[in-house]
């Protein structure tokens, strides 16, 4: 798709571009415009484009579709048209406030991209209002039964917009190189609470309907709704956990901490820029870990461990609020920038926190995912999905979704940090999230800010063949950071005495978190015979764990030694949880024997209708 535009805009020049640009309003950052466009969207924003969105909706959980008007305030030069990004979008009407009867249009439909709404503006058009309803394959959004909740007696919705499925629910310039404020005004069934990535709700009201400010210019991937039977419980003056009653109080436990982390980032760099910083504890079919929707970041419950042991998330998500929702990837092609960042930033606040070696703990279990997903990355002929920055130009962005943009990309950064030190690279991030915010940056962009930067502050030239090495080269640079915990090499010692028919030290293992486990279960040799793993079993009760990292890497390892013992287990947890990152895992190591095969598709018949469409896009093609 898209060509054209591409090829056209190839010929406007950057000073053709910056005169445009002097007649617009000045909420467009210069950085913004300067980038390339968009593969990923339809929109031509630097014609004309939205910057503010008043949303008026009514959610019916009976139909399970959203009826809305989307009243966008734009902004252009000379163009004639504006061009929105849909998907399965039913239109009804669409209206400029200079013509009533304008002869809008959808392009033809393409799978992935979904329709161009092109609506003709004049120069004196400013806003463009659209009445819809969303249809039932909306991809961005997953209606849940009552059985499909803690609480089992109310439905639930929620969305996951990241990457480009915001457009599914809103017409929208669906690019993050576009930034607008939003109002919003939202019906919902009277016992039910709506939430969104604005100001919200402390409770419910009897009317069930809510409205929302959003004054902090965001790009549409981090549009973001929810409606359920929810409750609050604060942790600070400006933090808290929202969550169904029957969750609450596991949530409320397991983020003590939470104001903490806020402190921690913001003395690392800078001033936390969103007032209120909430997380929202959803049902188990939630596609990811985190998404950090700016306010309000949405959780899996999978992370409620109970001991607290994997809260690097709530951190990682928190930390996007300035890496990737204040200072945001150009587009997706350069999505390293947001979660290589996000990465770096959320080991810092761990560090911060909890010490060197339990940052240390999880940079390396970091190194060995990047290992593995090189591997496999190289085993299934995308190596070149292994450089930092991708051409995903006619792809769908979510195949830049890898370990490479998080681990390679926090790899990276720790190099320039240690090549240079510590205090030069803090006072350069904290430097470039000021700098930058509420703006767009490409990694050209970043590669020549950071090199001025240390020239200019530091009179230090920064090696470009860096650059080369990590960017735009595929796999693993030589010399790449050695993540060191004295906590890992204990783990070692004990898995070698075992390797020596020592036996397994029960001693050792008394005080080991989540952490020591995944590394301890990451090293065992590929190949275990039952007696060994019945050995393991009674080590380390990974069978009876409810921890779903360790049910994850534990049930990979049954599977590939044939332990039948954990099936039903997996069986189990296929069923209830929706979390892509361990389904995958899981399902590609059954389908490896024709038996293993049949009985995922048999867990994935019946699982399948309570994953969310970010899961099953992937896993219809590994399993089908
Ligand atoms: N923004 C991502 C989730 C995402 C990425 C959604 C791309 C859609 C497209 C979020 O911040 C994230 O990275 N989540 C991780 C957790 C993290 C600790 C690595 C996840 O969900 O596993
Ligand atoms: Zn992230």
């Amino acid at each position: 798709m898209q060509t054209g535009i591409l090829n056209r805009l190839a010929t406007i020049s950057v000073v053709v571009l910056a005169f445009l640009l002097a007649g617009c309003g000045s909420v467009v950052k210069n950085e913004t415009v300067m980038l390339n466009p968009d593969p990923h969207s339809f929109s031509r924003p630097h014609e004309a484009r939205v910057n503010h969105l008043d949303w008026t909706a009514a959610v019916d959980f009976d139909l399970r579709v959203i009826k809305a008007t989307a009243k966008w305030r734009i902004e252009s030069t000379r163009a004639t048209e504006i061009v929105f990004d849909t998907k399965d979008l039913v239109i009804d009407s669409v209206a400029t406030d200079d013509n009533p009867n304008v002869s809008w249009r959808l392009t033809a439909k393409d799978s992935v991209f979904g329709q161009a709404l092109v609506v003709p503006i004049t120069p004196e058009t400013s806003e463009v209002t659209i009445r819809y309803s969303t249809s039932q394959q909306a991809e961005a959004l997953q209606w849940l039964s009552p059985q499909q909740t803690a609480g089992k007696r109310e439905p639930f919705l929620f969305t996951q917009s990241q990457a480009i499925l915001a457009r599914s629910w809103v017409p929208c310039q669906d690019s993050p190189g576009v930034r607008f404020t939003y109002n919003a005004t939202v019906k919902v069934p009277p016992q039910l609470l709506a939430l969104m990535s604005a100001t919200n709700p402390l409770q419910k009201n009897n009317s069930g309907e809510y409205r929302f400010e959003m004054k902090q210019a965001i790009p549409s991937y981090l549009l973001a709704l929810a409606v359920g039977d929810l409750s609050f419980e604060a942790i600070s003056d400006r933090s808290g956990v929202y969550a169904e009653p029957a969750t609450l109080n596991a949530a409320t436990y397991e983020f003590a901490d939470l104001e903490k982390m806020i402190a921690g980032a913001e003395k690392l760099y800078g001033p936390y820029q969103w007032e209120r910083y909430d997380v929202l504890v959803l049902p188990p079919s939630f596609p990811f870990g985190g998404m950090e929707n700016p306010r309000l970041t949405f959780a899996t419950p999978t992370i409620l461990a109970g001991d607290r042991s994997l809260t690097s998330l709530i951190a990682h998500e928190l930390a996007h609020s300035w890496s990737g929702n204040l200072v945001t990837n150009a587009n997706w092609n350069d999505f390293w920038l947001n979660e290589g960042f996000t990465v770096y930033f959320e080991t810092r606040i761990m560090e911060e926190l909890y010490g060197r070696d339990y940052a240390e703990m999880l940079a390396s279990l970091n190194l060995q995912e990047l290992r593995d997903e090189i591997n496999a990355l190289n085993g299934k002929g995308l190596s070149a999905d292994t450089r930092l920055k991708l051409d995903l130009t006619g792809r769908n962005p979510d195949d830049g979704v890898t370990s490479i943009a998080y681990n390679k990309g926090y790899f990276f950064l720790r190099t320039i940090e240690e090549r240079y030190g510590r205090e030069k690279f803090d006072a350069f991030l904290k430097d470039y999230f000021a700098h930058h915010a509420f703006g767009s940056i490409d990694t050209e962009s970043f590669t020549q800010y950071i090199v001025t930067y240390y020239d200019e502050h530091f009179q230090v030239k920064i090696d470009s063949d860096l650059f080369q090495q990590w960017i735009y080269s595929e796999g693993l640079p030589e010399n790449s950071p050695q993540p060191q915990s004295d906590r890992f090499r204990e783990v070692d010692q004990v898995l070698a005495l075992w390797q020596a028919g020592r036996g397994l030290d029960m001693e050792k293992s008394k005080q080991w978190t989540t952490h020591e486990w995944l590394h301890f279960l990451n090293n065992l040799p590929g190949n275990l015979t039952t007696a060994q793993m019945q050995e393991l079993d009674a080590y380390g009760q990974f069978t009876a764990s409810h921890n779903a990292e360790i049910i994850t890497v534990w049930g990979v390892i049954a599977i590939r030694n044939n332990y039948d013992a954990m099936l039903p287990v997996i069986e189990e947890f296929l069923i209830r949880t929706g979390r892509r990152k361990f389904l995958s895992p899981l399902y590609e190591e059954l389908i490896k024997t024709p038996e293993g095969h049949k009985r995922a598709r048999k867990i994935y018949e019946q699982a399948r209708p309570n994953y969310h469409f970010v899961a099953t896009s992937t896993l219809d093609k590994i399993i089908l």
